[in-house]
């Protein structure tokens, strides 16, 4: 129960500065400083932690063409806005209760309540299925580049990351992968379609990762599935070792309110909720979820909408010459060369935000570009046009004009 969790009083906080408010300096009479550990002493965090690397997603000033996230680019359903205008304040007196719609979605989805959990976005759903399964002498394996959280989330476990580099054509790298599994095998993280290459691994290569890894989690991320169509989804609860997840955030343009899904076998599940808040998804979130899976229509409309921006932009790409690997998902990844820094900062400046991808292992001058309406990338196939011509001859290294054209997809 929230009310019984132990509340830490002021008093006992006092000589350590919390979240920036110095208790010792507080209320009346709290005159002592230092009165429970020595000057200078600070709480020192697992060894894990001290190693990881900070993640800060360049998330600010962002009130222009928002090509850098792979949101969705307009907005959500009206539906849904509806159900947010009518929320009361006295309805936020109450702790959100998830099984009631936890069930909707998991009929949604063609699954039973055991098999689904709502999550604080993908992210908090990754976050919790690594710490429930990975441990001190586990590997995680996973085929990159791709989503940077999973390797954040598992630098914080006691377990060992294993990349699966993709090569050149940054195809899914199902053979390597195969190649790399051992007895320590235990969590394989594909994200499918997979970000920042839009990529995609087939059913047949993921289903024989499931066979060939019964000792592993089999973690397929469908974020991308409605601009993709193709899902493992109902396969789940068949396989003892399947676990996807969907998000909220992409195609229903509600990033905002932080909603993911994690499906797998009730006897996976049943670990997962042992570690899952049961109130990390708020009721304001709760709340819009019936009317936006509701509103399917909505949904195709954009991702119809996305799909026809998306045949254009390469058409876009192609008369500058610039690289592109073929994508499956609301972005494009392209190859830009040592002046991706500026090409990004170009754009900006004609007003659309982009992401420099080239920290990504094995990306050095690639930018993704996430796909919006096919009005907004007019726009951006403007941008695109003006940056490449101020950027002149040099940006694109290896753009061949004999290169043959890529396939749309
Ligand atoms: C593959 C993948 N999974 C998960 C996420 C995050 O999803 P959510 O907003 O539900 O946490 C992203 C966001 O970019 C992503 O690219």
């Amino acid at each position: 129960m929230a009310e019984s969790k132990t509340q830490i009083p002021p008093e006992e906080l006092r000589g350590q500065e919390v979240s920036g408010h110095d208790f010792s300096r507080a209320g009346a009479g709290s005159t002592k400083t230092g009165a429970l550990a020595p000057e200078g002493a600070t709480p020192a965090p697992r060894p894990r932690v001290r190693a990881m690397k900070e993640y800060h997603p360049p998330l600010g000033s962002r009130d222009t063409l928002r090509l850098d996230f792979n949101e969705n680019t307009v907005a959500c359903s009206p539906k849904v806005r509806e159900v947010l205008a009518a929320i009361s304040a006295g309805s936020l007196t109450r702790y959100p209760e998830r099984e009631p719609v936890e069930a909707l979605v998991a009929a949604h989805l063609g699954r039973a309540p055991e098999q689904v959990a709502l999550t604080n976005g993908v992210d908090e759903a990754i976050h919790v299925l690594f710490e429930t399964f990975l441990d001190s002498g586990d590997e995680l394996l996973l085929p990159v580049p791709t989503y940077t959280m999973y390797e954040v989330y598992a630098s914080a476990t006691e377990a060992r990351t294993v990349a699966i580099q993709a090569g050149d054509d940054l195809a899914f790298p199902h053979e390597r992968l195969l190649a790399a599994l051992s007895p320590r095998t235990k969590i394989i993280a594909i994200a499918n379609p997979n970000s920042p290459s839009g990529s995609v691994a087939t059913r047949a290569q993921l289903l024989e990762i499931v066979r060939r890894a019964p000792q592993a989690v089999i973690f397929v991320d469908e974020a991308y599935f409605h601009f993709h169509g193709e899902t493992l989804m109902d396969l789940v609860g068949t396989l003892p070792n399947l676990v996807v997840a969907r998000t909220f955030s992409k195609a229903y343009g509600l990033a905002g309110l932080r909603l993911g899904v994690l499906a797998g076998p009730a006897a996976l599940m049943r670990w997962v909720r042992r570690v899952l808040s049961p109130y990390s998804v708020n009721s304001l979130a709760l709340a819009c979820l019936p009317a936006a899976l509701e509103d399917q229509a909505y949904v195709d409309r954009y991702v119809s909408e996305v799909l026809a921006a998306r045949a254009a932009f390469e058409t876009a790409l192609d008369a500058v010459h610039v690289r592109r690997w073929p994508s499956r998902a609301n972005f494009i990844l392209v190859e830009i060369g040592p002046r991706h820094a500026e090409f990004v900062r170009l754009m900006r400046e004609a007003g659309v935000l982009v992401r420099d991808r080239s920290s990504d292992p094995g990306c050095d001058g690639r930018v993704r570009i996430t796909i919006g309406t096919q009005e907004q990338m007019r726009q951006a196939a403007a941008a695109l046009k003006q940056t490449m011509a101020a950027l002149g001859e040099g940006a694109q290294p290896m753009i061949a004009e004999q290169e043959p054209r890529r396939a749309s997809t």
